[in-house]
């Protein structure tokens, strides 16, 4: 566990919850290269470096998902230049970064519909996982041309099949097997849903991520732009976390 250095004894203190699943929206990559007179993408680049810091100390922590909004099913719409160096990121972050995170026992898994994603983005983020696979640190969770409502519209056609099947009757159906149906089963049960999501840059939108997953989660929104986003900053977002009160409805 790394020691960090806190200016008050009551700041130390505020680490003493960790939440288990963060979510990321990593949000304000064009307007920091904006900012630099850099061309859109290079906000891109350093978020990803950014990423990688973030996941290590994530995992010193002890935190146990870590599921990072990295393209979602309306990114398409943006210029087919920004959209295949997006693409192109997961083959760079193979051979930059995976053996950085493997020697960190961080595991790699992806949530998303892939099959729309190009062979060598496919193929790139594969070989992270199958490399990680057998890896029991924090699990790296990409969103990967990921939408919370395909997400439940795809919960709603599998469970409709089974019905249909009558290998589920109508009664069966309840939020648990919902979340069983969602792309966030292939978690580890006690992590499905994020503890705390994070959104850079100022926005105060969930953008369609993780929609029915973030019913409980604790949302924070810090002015910073992602690729500004380091070790500091996430324990900053984790003792504000610890200053929240979760009620889960009750009292
Ligand atoms: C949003 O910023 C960011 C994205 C759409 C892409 C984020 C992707 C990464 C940080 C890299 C992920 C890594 C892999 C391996 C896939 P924006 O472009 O909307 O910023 P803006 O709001 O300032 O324009």
């Amino acid at each position: 566990m790394a020691i960090f250095k806190f200016k008050k004894k009551e700041e130390a203190a505020s680490l003493e919850k960790i939440p288990k699943h963060i979510g990321i929206v990593m949000d304000g990559n064009g307007r920091w290269a904006k900012k630099r007179l850099q061309p859109r993408v290079m906000g891109h680049k350093a978020g990803m470096d950014a990423l990688q810091k973030v996941t290590v100390k994530a995992s010193d922590l002890g935190v146990k998902v870590l599921t990072v909004y990295a393209f979602s099913t309306e990114n398409w719409s943006r210029p087919d230049d920004e959209v295949n160096f997006i693409m192109n990121l997961p083959v760079e972050f193979f051979d930059t970064y995976v053996p950085e995170l493997h020697a960190n026992n961080v595991r790699i898994q992806v949530i998303g519909d892939t099959s729309k994603l190009p062979v060598a983005t496919f193929d790139a983020m594969q070989r992270a996982v199958e490399k990680t696979q057998h890896n029991s640190g924090l699990i790296l969770n990409f969103a990967l041309n990921y939408g919370g409502r395909a997400d439940i519209a795809g919960a709603v056609k599998a469970i409709s099949q089974k019905v249909s099947e009558n290998k589920l009757t109508l009664d069966d159906i309840n939020e648990d097997l919902i979340s069983r149906h969602l792309m966030t089963n292939s978690l580890p049960f006690l992590y499905r849903d994020p503890d705390l999501i994070i959104r850079t840059s100022g926005e105060l939108r969930l953008s369609n991520f993780l929609i029915w997953q973030a019913a409980y989660s604790e949302f924070y929104f810090p002015s910073v732009l992602w690729p500004d986003f380091d070790e500091e900053q996430l324990v900053l977002a984790i003792a504000e976390f610890n200053r929240r009160k979760r009620r889960f409805g009750g009292l």
